[in-house]
């Protein structure tokens, strides 16, 4: 089935935030933002600002009826500053005015006095100076300590992995305005309409049901808009509590990315130790995670850290411990694989480090510790219906490994300046929520009077195909054609209490809600057309929109069942609700069963770098992909396609810049790169590994939102691969981005006299 949305996002009538018309008196809000990353304020003058005409009104925390406080995870997060300034573009006050120009004009207007404090931007420094989030956690399994003296071989290093901007295409913004009885209505192009309602309530002072935030769909997210677009729909809720205007906010590209926090960099240290015959024995690793200035989402995205620490192999001994660490950067939030592909990255460059040093291919080491069914995770949870190793063999054989290294070896052979690289990069990632009271769903059903059927869930459509996922959901289950099928906007009035639109899980949860109403209500119509067949229930089938009785056609169509049904006063209208089984987690213990199930793949990644520009190009990503029973192969195909150029970017081109002082200086398209058309693999392939599916998966049909975006990691090694053919004096470093800068200082960088660091082989 085709995506739902494509006709009109063709033609430009699917509506975003900013295309919602405004009401009569609207007026636009400016948020005037820190323009320093630490200090005390002394002073704000606003009076020049004020004195505009067409300048409303300039509110501060001072305005605030309610709480100052947006923080989700912790309550560390004012709205707007109050004394202190904790990172550059820190929202400080709120312009109101007729119009967005007048806004701009009036923020240039105000002056501010400082006294500014030093500045950390460096997690390492945080962590020394004891500036953390929360304590540390640990993830253990077995005793990595006595496993050392057992290991043949021995590797310790240092990784980093930049931040990454989400660039999602709409920016974020909300619009609220006034209703009834101090109530306030709100759009906003968020992740999580709960949250956003949640965080009004708590800042205007009001109960939630005042409350309504309505979501059409977003222009993209990619976990930048699951926490960080509460400040925005709070900004204005509060505009509109006091001006009892409607007021609106779509934030200019530089403002997003000034004001916003990204994908969390991290800084590692890894120490890995292998028997004789290639066996991990033993992993240990320290993150140091940039949190930014508050907590956001930060202890969920370094849970997620650890749990996906060792990737998608066995590993009997096994010590992790990750450090949230605050610095004065904007608050680092969800993006994309949530910490996930942060721990995944620190473990293959452990393996590619061990690999080199033995002067052997990385895939000896990956291929001997594959993860097989019934091996422990270091979280307790046993890996069950485990794919592990067949994606990995039938990407080795489908794709014949063999001889890509020979065409690679050939090619290198051949040409002087051009080397070719290839890497390959198994993904192994947890479905549900980290956190289990998260993993839960409702949906709300009407079928209306003429068999046209409308449906809200808790989810939000943001590019992801959700819409498109929800309607074959109730298409399959009441066996009804896709006109009759209407997806609402997401609506807190109508299902409350939702959980984000993130962690992949979003078509599980909100499909299985939908799944239950939508299987209530067939219930129903099976015993209404029962009673006018005098027959009986068991007997009764709905198909092709038709009643059969006995495996009989019958002459009751769809809309006359519903007729029928409602006639007899038969209730249309169902809310299903869904809470993932099984699934729990003891956070005292760091042992459990955190996930429905885990989503299998394994990619490999040929690159060509050009040797003496130090450009490259990704010739092909080659994967087999774990889909379960895949029940949207465009939508699917179009998520491994989105994630895998998004993990490209985030390893090669992507270079999030702050200087000393925590400006961010890649603050614009100009200064920030993201893969274009031209940067995308020449050639992208996708394989279905055939399963029979989960049960705990929609239809079978297993989350695909995030993995994909980590078998981009392989483009990283795959280049170092590339630039090691070139200069066998390449020192191997792990520090992401490979931008073509580095690469070309890595092509002729000279040996250096001493041993590399940490280079120990015992024995
Ligand atoms: N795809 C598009 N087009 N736009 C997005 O914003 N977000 C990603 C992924 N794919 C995203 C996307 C992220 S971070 C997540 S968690 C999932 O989609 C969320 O949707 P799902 O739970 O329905 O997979
Ligand atoms: N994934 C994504 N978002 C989240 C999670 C998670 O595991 N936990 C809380 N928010
Ligand atoms: Mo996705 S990072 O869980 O929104």
């Amino acid at each position: 089935m085709k995506n739902i949305d494509s006709i009109g996002h063709v033609r430009g009538e699917s509506i975003y935030l900013d295309d919602i018309p405004v009401r009569t008196g609207t007026l636009y809000a400016l948020v005037y933002d820190a323009p320093c990353a630490h200090a005390r304020i002394k002073n704000v003058d606003y009076s020049k600002a004020e004195a505009l005409p067409g300048l409303v009104r300039i509110l501060t925390h001072r305005d605030i009826v309610g709480e100052n406080e947006i923080g989700n995870i912790f309550q560390d997060e004012p709205l707007l500053a109050e004394d202190e300034i904790h990172f550059w573009g820190m929202p400080i006050a709120l312009i109101i005015a007729e119009s967005e120009y007048i806004a701009r004009q009036a923020k240039k207007l105000i002056s501010i006095e400082l006294e500014e404090l030093p500045v950390i931007t460096d997690p390492r420094e945080a962590r020394a100076k004891n500036k953390l989030i929360a304590p540390p956690r640990t993830f253990k399994m077995g005793d990595t300590n006595s496993a050392w003296a057992a290991c043949e071989y021995i590797f310790e290093g240092t990784t980093e992995t930049n931040g990454q901007e989400h660039l999602y295409i709409e920016t974020q913004g909300a619009y609220a305005y006034p209703t009834e009885h101090g109530s306030i209505r709100i759009s906003s192009s968020t992740q999580g309409p709960t949250q956003v309602q949640k965080a009004i309530a708590k800042v205007l002072g009001i109960p939630m049901h005042k409350v309504e935030v309505d979501v059409t769909r977003l222009g993209g997210g990619f976990g930048g808009k699951e926490d960080q677009a509460t400040a925005w729909g709070v900004l204005v809720a509060l505009a509109a509590q006091i001006l009892k205007k409607p007021i609106k906010y779509s934030l200019h590209r530089m403002d997003d990315m000034r004001m916003t926090g990204k994908r969390h960099p991290y800084s590692s240290d890894y120490k890995i130790g292998l028997s004789k015959d290639l066996k991990i024995l033993a992993y240990e690793a320290t993150f140091h995670q940039n949190a930014g200035a508050s907590a956001d989402l930060s202890p969920a995205v370094l849970e997620r850290t650890l749990f996906h620490a060792t990737n998608m192999y066995s590993v009997p001994n096994v010590e992790v411990t990750a450090y949230s660490c605050r610095t004065h950067l904007p608050p680092n939030t969800a993006f994309r694989g949530f910490g996930g592909p942060q721990g995944m990255f620190v473990m293959e460059a452990a393996i590619s480090r061990a690999a080199n040093e033995l002067g052997i291919a990385a895939r000896d080491i990956q291929a001997r510790n594959i993860l097989q069914e019934g091996d422990e995770f270091p979280y307790g949870q046993k890996a069950e219906k485990c794919h592990a190793q067949k994606v990995w063999n039938t990407t080795l054989k489908h794709y014949n490994i063999e001889e890509i290294e020979q065409e690679i070896a050939t090619f290198n052979s051949e040409n002087k300046y051009y080397k070719k690289g290839m890497a390959i990069m198994p993904v192994c990632f947890g479905i549900s929520f980290t956190n289990t009271p998260m993993n839960h769903a409702r949906a709300l059903v009407h079928i209306y009077q003429d068999g046209s059927v409308g449906i809200s869930t808790g989810g939000v459509e943001m590019g992801q195909g959700l819409n498109t996922k929800m309607v074959q959901v109730a298409m399959a289950e009441l066996s009804l054609s896709a006109q009759r099928i209407k997806i609402e906007t997401t609506n807190t009035t109508r299902v409350a209490n939702t959980s984000p639109s993130a962690a992949s899980a979003t078509a599980d949860l909100n499909g299985k809600a939908l799944e239950q109403a939508c299987k209530e209500l067939k219930k129903r119509l099976i015993e209404t057309a029962a009673k006018h067949l005098k027959s009986d229930n068991s007997n009764i089938t709905i198909e092709n929109e038709f009643v059969f009785n006995n495996n009989k056609k019958t002459d009751i169509d769809w809309e006359k069942l519903v007729q029928l049904a409602f006639l007899d006063r038969v209730c249309l209208t169902e809310n299903g609700h869904y809470a993932t089984p099984v699934i729990y987690f003891d956070k005292a213990k760091e042992k459990g069963h955190p996930f429905a199930y885990h989503v299998y793949g394994n990619s490999i990644t040929v690159v060509t770098v050009d040797c003496l520009r130090g450009r490259y190009e990704i010739d092909a990503v080659k994967l087999v992909h774990d889909f379960g029973k895949k029940m949207n192969t465009p939508i699917d195909d179009g998520q491994i396609e989105g994630g895998v150029v998004q993990g490209i970017g985030w390893m090669t081109m992507e270079e999030i810049l702050y200087n000393d002082k925590g400006k961010l200086l890649s603050n614009a398209l100009s200064t920030y790169k993201i893969p274009d058309i031209y940067s995308v693999p020449k050639e992208l392939i996708i394989k279905n590994l055939e399963t029979e599916g989960h049960p705990l998966a929609i239809r079978k049909s297993k989350a695909v939102g995030e993995p994909p975006l980590m078998y981009g990691i392989g483009a990283y090694f795959a280049i170092q691969n590339a630039v090691k053919a070139f200069n066998p004096n390449y020192t191997l470093k792990y520090d992401a981005p490979f931008t073509p800068e580095k690469v070309l200082m890595g092509l002729y960088e000279k040996v250096e006299k001493e041993a590399p660091v940490g280079a120990e082989i015992l024995n």
